[in-house]
């Protein structure tokens, strides 16, 4: 079955109010309106950024979509620095990413807080925000051989409690750890690997009608340069790009090669 692919940046902790909005009109103004027709395409920008982002792409009607980097699993009270669904909904978020491997490594997050956040994204979907769920493994895991059941266990733990219908809104991204920000990419080989096993657990977990409608993204180095080879794997379906998602040009060449 054809899957749409998707194409999100992923800004990570860079931009400011100002600088957010110069990128965001950079990369409305390289796209051509078709594409979207084609390809999904969305910025994950700090909170901060999140409404002036949506407004530029907003008035610009090319449908690039905004994400969060981050969200809390309860919906309001006592929980100093956190933000919920329901704040990130009303901004205009289409996506969330939910366990990148920078939170589970400098941030402690665990994969139980990865599911509860993945559940409170997929419980309300009147104005569905799509999870972006982030597994990868570590260079010392990918070395020693187990990186398979590794990212096994994490998709596993990931949508615990999750049933077929809501899965089928989430979106999976292969960020293998030692190809964020090192340039050190996955080759098209390893990525389609690992990818073709995500689909393969999510099958066991949700059926292979299920599986086969998930997209499963490859992040990691991704650039315009390996773009194209790594989104022609049988089992990718997009990009998560932190790096080149900062420049527009490299950005909006990386849309074009999911065309
Ligand atoms: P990178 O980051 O493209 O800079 O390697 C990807 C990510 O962390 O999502």
């Amino acid at each position: 079955m054809a899957r749409k692919p998707l194409i999100a940046g992923n800004w990570k902790m860079n931009e400011t109010i100002g600088e957010a909005v110069v990128l965001a009109q950079e990369i409305s103004n390289e796209m051509e309106p078709d594409w979207l027709d084609d390809v999904d395409v969305a910025v994950c920008p700090p909170f901060t950024d999140l409404k002036p982002v949506y407004t530029v792409f907003e008035f610009d009607k090319l449908g690039v979509g905004v994400g969060a980097q981050n969200v809390y699993w309860e919906p309001s009270g006592a929980y100093t620095g956190e933000i919920s669904v329901p704040m990130i909904r009303e901004i205009g978020c289409s996506y969330c990413i939910v366990g990148h491997s920078e939170r589970r490594q400098y941030f402690g997050e665990t994969n139980e807080d990865v599911n509860k956040k993945v559940c409170a994204l997929l419980s309300d979907r009147t104005q569905p925000i799509d999870p972006i769920v982030c597994v990868g493994e570590s260079l010392a895991v990918r070395e020693e051989g187990s990186y398979i059941g590794f990212v096994d266990d994490q998709v596993r733990a990931a949508f615990a409690g999750v049933d077929a219908e809501a899965a089928k809104s989430a979106v999976v991204a292969y960020e293998p750890v030692w190809a964020i920000g090192t340039g050190r990419t996955a080759t098209p080989e390893q990525a389609q690997e690992v990818c073709g096993a995500i689909r393969e657990t999510l099958a066991v977990l949700f059926g292979q009608v299920a599986a086969a409608s998930i997209r499963v993204l490859y992040g990691g180095s991704m650039n315009e340069g390996n773009a194209e080879l790594l989104l022609a794997q049988p089992d990718i379906d997009g990009g998560l790009i932190g790096g080149a998602s900062l420049k527009a040009r490299s950005f909006v060449q990386i849309v074009k090669a999911a065309l």
